[in-house]
């Protein structure tokens, strides 16, 4: 019997895999991020760990469970958290939560769009404040989505659904930057590539789906804000770290863009100073993958994963080292 700790309760039907599967589970009771200590004092001598993408996972981590600890399991599909190095060098398999998060993902950023571009929430709170007084033809004017151009920034699984979506649904044009080419749904969405700089200059709504690497950290700053379009509007739900906040502050301050929609933040929780008062803001607490649904398939998949490589198998979905250094 394998011993398995996790980080902190999550939907049960992971939890009742990993049991059903005859191994010891224990689930922190803390009602909260554990510390770095709570974390430190719960690791030793287990098999594996199944951590949220707020718990650090370094050598010293890994050192201190012991040579035992056959795999880490992270409940999210970013996976910025680990050291994939050090657990490679020890022979800890990692894995990640793809595919099943993908839609959730790309329905909140495309809700993230619409609620810029139809001024949604800004409209929510006047209809509370008791302001609206009358029909009137100048009220909360805002965007159509039709016609216009979505730049996507990272063009991998959840990029892919939320071009499909406002390809197909909502007539925009796409146009996308990535490191890699995907010739086929370029020809599918109609989508053009582009370097980042000439999608800065043509998109509309501009939507980030990469990873959290050393190459994309504030991929986005005062410099790139510059270049969109005055009216243009960005998006992020992946990792907040990839935009810096603070010249993001200025920009919507300046209005050198038109509006933002947020999941993620540099310094979560924290937001940078002044973001909260901006009206031009939409702003959600990484919550783009928190449907009952969805998290019900992340621990599933975690346990799953956690179960495979205990039981001498094959991760189903392992993060693979070499998409790290050459993504
Ligand atoms: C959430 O942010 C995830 O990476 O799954
Ligand atoms: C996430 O899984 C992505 O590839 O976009």
């Amino acid at each position: 019997m394998a011993k398995i700790f996790v980080t902190r309760q999550i939907p049960t039907q992971g939890i009742d895999l990993l049991k059903n599967a005859g191994h010891e589970v224990v689930v922190s009771s803390k009602d909260g991020v554990l510390t770095r200590e709570e974390l430190l004092a719960q690791v030793k001598g287990v098999d594996a760990i199944l951590p949220l993408l707020t718990d650090k996972m370094d050598s010293e981590v890994m050192d201190l469970a012991g040579k035992q600890l056959k795999v880490i399991a992270n409940y999210a599909v970013g996976y910025d958290n680990i050291d994939v190095k050090s657990a490679t060098e020890r022979n800890i398999i990692v894995t990640n939560t793809p595919n099943v998060l993908t839609e959730s993902v790309a329905e909140h950023a495309i809700g993230l769009i619409l609620s810029l571009a139809h001024r949604i929430v800004e409209a929510d709170q006047f209809m509370r404040d008791g302001k609206y007084v009358g029909w009137e033809p100048m009220l909360f004017l805002g965007n159509d989505l039709v016609g216009k151009t979505l730049g996507l920034v990272g063009f991998g699984r959840i990029g892919a659904e939320v071009a499909k979506r406002l390809y197909d649904g909502f007539n925009m044009k796409i146009v996308y930057y990535d490191t890699r080419r995907n010739e086929d749904l370029e020809k599918q969405f109609n989508m053009q590539f582009m370097e980042l700089n000439d999608l800065l200059k043509t998109a509309d709504f501009v939507s980030v789906h990469v990873p959290l690497l050393p190459t994309t950290k504030h991929l986005l700053g005062a410099e790139q804000f510059k270049l969109m379009k005055k009216t243009a509007y960005l998006i992020n739900t992946s990792r907040g770290p990839v935009i810096d906040e603070t010249a993001l502050v200025e920009a919507l301050k300046n209005k050198t863009i038109r509006g933002v929609g947020l999941d993620v933040y540099e310094a979560e929780p924290k937001m940078a100073e002044g973001l909260a008062e901006l009206p031009n803001t939409v702003l959600t607490p990484h919550t783009a993958s928190a449907t009952e649904e969805t998290r019900g398939a992340m621990s599933e998949l975690a346990a799953k994963n956690i179960i495979a490589v205990l039981g001498g198998q094959p991760a189903i979905t392992q993060v693979v080292l070499k998409y790290l250094i050459n993504p």
